[in-house]
């Protein structure tokens, strides 16, 4: 049986954090599909089709990782790309309680499905998308947090990250 594993998120955008969860859960399932909600409820700063391109870029050095957009329930989802693991990634304790919530939420609705939760690397614990759009917003580098594809992207859309304050790693 193949081990296909669902790792699903908004990834608004993603993060090295983010890209550190995907390539040690390449390593431990046959196949790995990113999946990026369409909606969470919340107002992305980047398209579906910029995230898409974003983690596609991103994630090019590993063969058994796709990436793909998603609509509705994730457990739907999961049993049509015939995936029997949901991967997480936990940073901190505050992560938990929520993510404990939709653990037992999903499977409840379908326990066909497990989720497996995957401790952050301590050098991204600190990590969120919230904080990389805001320190990228007021100009300050997020050079080593985020792939470059992303930071490429972060310069497009929030204009151009001085480059005085990135030499200096602000
Ligand atoms: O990166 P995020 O925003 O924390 O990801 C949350 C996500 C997309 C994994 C979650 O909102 C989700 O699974 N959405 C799909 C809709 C769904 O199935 N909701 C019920 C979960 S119990």
């Amino acid at each position: 049986m193949v081990r296909r594993a669902i790792y699903p998120g908004s990834f608004d955008p993603a993060t090295n954090g983010h890209l550190d969860v995907i390539e040690r859960a390449a390593g431990l399932f046959d196949e790995v599909i990113v999946a990026i909600a369409v909606n969470v409820g919340k107002t992305p700063l980047f398209t579906i089709e910029e995230r898409l391109d974003m983690l596609q870029e991103a994630c090019r050095h590993l063969p058994n990782v796709t990436v793909e957009s998603f609509d509705g329930l994730l457990v739907r989802y999961a049993a049509n790309r015939k995936a029997n693991v949901i991967v997480k990634g936990l940073r901190a304790l505050s992560d938990f309680e929520f993510e404990f919530e939709m653990a037992l939420m999903n499977r409840r609705l379908d326990d066909g499905i497990e989720t497996v939760f995957m401790m952050t690397n301590a050098e991204y614990s600190y990590l969120s998308s919230s904080i990389i759009k805001e320190i990228a917003s007021f100009g300050g580098s997020v050079e080593g947090l985020v792939p470059s594809i992303v930071q490429e992207y972060l310069r497009k859309k929030l204009g151009s990250i001085p480059l005085a304050l990135e030499s200096k790693g602000v």
